[in-house]
């Protein structure tokens, strides 16, 4: 029987679900492959175990960056080593829908499309994210009112005002929660001297940040590295450091939806005003963006509970929709 199967390949994170078992994959954007044999040998977490600890000949690849597919190849593999852990067959032949960021090009689009197929899929129907974000967050889509939503992810940022099934205004920034992190780490070069594990920089940034600049006077103690001597040692990072890491992100994304807001024909802008905005992807748990984006925007602002999972939630219904169309198209084809 065919598998129809939902794909959400972020640059972070990867999520899959399947009509039949809902999410079965949430897990890191990696892929381990041993380079004489080119075969997958590990997906997601257990290729994260795996960094830094790996014979010459299996290399760990991230085949994404912001928002976009930066090895074709590796990207194929990928998907073919969840189709693996998902118990999709490459003689299944599975109907995939996937998500793309709506600023993604007509190469880029074309790559990923590419990149399922050659990893066993028959057909693929991509989806802009804010539009799956809509859908999973069981807003009136098709109907003649505006809804406004945001993505914000680990690459890539996009807002979009959505009427009538489609996208009517919208605004995107390459940026994401990764480039925090990388702000993050040339501070802590720069000042403290020091390389610090990406885990842990997510860690201060998800435990200092503040979008307000609440977390004022608060400290934590890292361990890193000296750029120097490669000597391990202890630093106090302060919320001061992190929240200037964070600066140019949150100022650009705040820009951008206002960008998409003002765009917006005045029905449109009139049914933002009164049903207000929701943000999703993880990136929008950065602590008080939310109450800043509403400050500078006059909307309500709310971050969907689980907001990782709304655009595969939303693939995942579009598959449903698909899967009975396709039993009311097939019980007229006698
Ligand atoms: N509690 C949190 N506070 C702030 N940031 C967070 C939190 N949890 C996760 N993040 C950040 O969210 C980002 C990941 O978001 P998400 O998983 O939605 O991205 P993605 O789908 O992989 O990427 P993209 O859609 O941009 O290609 C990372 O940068 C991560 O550090
Ligand atoms: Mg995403």
């Amino acid at each position: 029987m065919a598998t129809d199967v939902a794909l959400d390949i972020g640059t972070s994170h990867t999520r899959l679900a399947t009509a039949q078992r809902g999410l079965i994959f949430n897990e890191p954007t990696l892929v381990a492959i041993d380079t004489n044999s080119g075969d997958v040998v590990e997906v997601g977490h257990g290729a994260l175990d795996m960094v830094g600890r790996t014979p010459r000949h299996v290399v760990v690849f991230r085949p994404l960056a912001q928002g976009a597919t930066v090895d074709f190849d590796v990207t194929a593999r990928l998907i073919s080593g969840l189709f693996d852990r998902a118990g999709v067959s490459k003689l299944s032949r599975a109907r995939v829908v996937m998500s793309v960021p709506s600023l993604a090009t007509a190469i880029e689009r074309r790559a990923l499309r590419q990149a399922a197929i050659q990893a066993g899929a028959r057909e693929v129907s991509l989806i802009e994210a804010p539009i799956a974000a809509a859908i999973g967050l069981g807003l009136p889509v098709q109907d003649p009112v505006g809804s406004a939503v945001t993505v914000l992810g680990a690459g890539a940022s996009e807002a979009a005002l959505i009427s009538l099934g489609g996208i009517v205004t919208s605004s995107a920034r390459r940026i994401g929660g990764n480039d925090i992190d990388n702000a993050i780490a040339t501070l802590l070069r720069l000042r403290h001297g020091v390389v610090v594990a990406p885990l842990t920089i997510e860690m201060l940034k998800i435990h200092l940040s503040s979008a307000l600049e609440r977390t004022r006077g608060a400290m934590e103690v890292v361990s890193g590295r000296t750029v120097d001597r490669g000597e391990l040692v202890e630093v106090d990072v302060s919320a001061e450091l992190v929240n200037a890491a964070l600066h140019d992100v949150v100022t650009t994304t705040v820009r951008m939806i206002q960008d998409c807001l003002g765009d917006a024909p005045p029905d449109l802008s009139q049914d933002v005003s009164s049903r207000g905005l929701s943000l999703v992807g993880s990136h929008a748990q950065l602590n008080d963006f939310a109450e800043l984006i509403a400050a500078n925007t006059g909307v309500d602002v709310t971050v969907a509970p689980n907001p990782d999972i709304i655009v595969i939630d939303g693939l995942q219904m579009c598959l449903e929709e698909m899967s009975s169309l396709h039993t009311l198209l097939r019980s007229a084809d006698r």
